[in-house]
């Protein structure tokens, strides 16, 4: 296999990551495309359909390819290592289709499940409330004898298990997520350290490579396009365009007050307190 640090590979994710060693990657996030059969529109978004690859599997040979890759996802990320899977509840002829049917049969830990609130629904026919979540799965490679690893810092905690943020507008692929997604994901996990190895399975236009980038860290990704690939390097290449938006995206990651601190001003620290009864 040749170098993967900074590394763009084109080429299908299983077969491609059938050639990475083992223990190779510290944290990963991806979007996979969603096996919609390319005609679920919305009333406000158009088809997602993909230059070269078809999103039309039947869903048993879907979840079956899904597990493949996560093992193997699995298998080349260190122990102790973190990915992030964004992908969605969906329906098919009325019945539901759940990520935790496929997550749970992978080698993973489901260390948690996200909402990512992007505040704009899909489809506003009125056959269920609008939908405007996907969900990120945070898994986790446990390492000894630590189950669920270590704590992450209280400034990253904070941001609490429902991620509030709108969709990518200015990019010209079909699907991409917006940049504050991975850069949220990488900056929880690695903090102020630098010189991690991110891995992007479908990497599409690049933007976990270009959060990974900028937050100080190599990336490794794959796309089955080779004009996704050409424009993802490229996009990497001008970065320094989308540094404001990490910064932006850095900045939440605060602590305005400790716990201790609010507790003594009186402020809520997440129990209620149910008022006693005049007697
Ligand atoms: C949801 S998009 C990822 C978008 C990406 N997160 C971004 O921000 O641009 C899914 C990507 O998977 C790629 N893809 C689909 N099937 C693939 C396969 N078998 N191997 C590699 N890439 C594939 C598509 O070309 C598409 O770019």
């Amino acid at each position: 296999m040749q170098k993967l640090n900074d590394s763009i590979l084109v080429g299908d994710t299983l077969t491609t990551l059938k050639k990475v060693p083992d223990n190779t990657f510290d944290v990963g996030v991806t979007s996979p495309p969603y096996n919609k059969q390319e005609n679920k529109k919305g009333w406000l978004v158009k088809n997602v359909v993909y230059d070269t690859a078809r999103d039309t599997k039947t869903e048993e040979e879907y979840q079956e390819n899904q597990i493949a890759v996560l093992n193997e996802l699995f298998r080349t990320t260190k122990a102790g290592g973190s990915f992030f899977y964004n992908h969605k509840t969906r329906w098919e002829r009325g019945v539901m289709l759940h990520p935790i049917s496929w997550l749970a049969k992978t080698d993973w830990t489901i260390r948690q499940e996200i909402i990512w609130d992007r505040g704009i629904a899909a489809n506003i026919r009125g056959w269920r409330f609008w939908q405007v979540e996907e969900r990120i799965y945070w898994l986790y490679k446990p390492k000894g004898d630590k189950k669920i690893g270590e704590e992450l810092e209280s400034r990253h905690a904070l941001l609490t298990s429902v991620w509030r943020m709108p969709p990518e507008r200015n990019n010209t692929h079909p699907a991409p997520f917006p940049l504050t997604l991975p850069t949220r994901c990488i900056y929880s996990i690695l903090g102020s350290t630098k010189g991690k190895l991110v891995v992007d399975p479908y990497l599409g236009h690049g933007t976990t490579a270009v959060a990974a980038a900028l937050l100080g860290h190599h990336f490794f990704g794959i796309d089955i396009s080779p004009q996704y690939v050409k424009e993802a390097k490229q996009r990497v290449k001008n970065k320094d365009k989308e540094r404001a938006i990490v910064e932006t995206e850095m900045a939440k990651h605060k602590v305005t007050m400790t716990f201790k601190e609010r507790k003594e001003k009186g402020k809520f620290v997440g129990k209620h307190r149910v008022a006693k009864k005049k007697t």
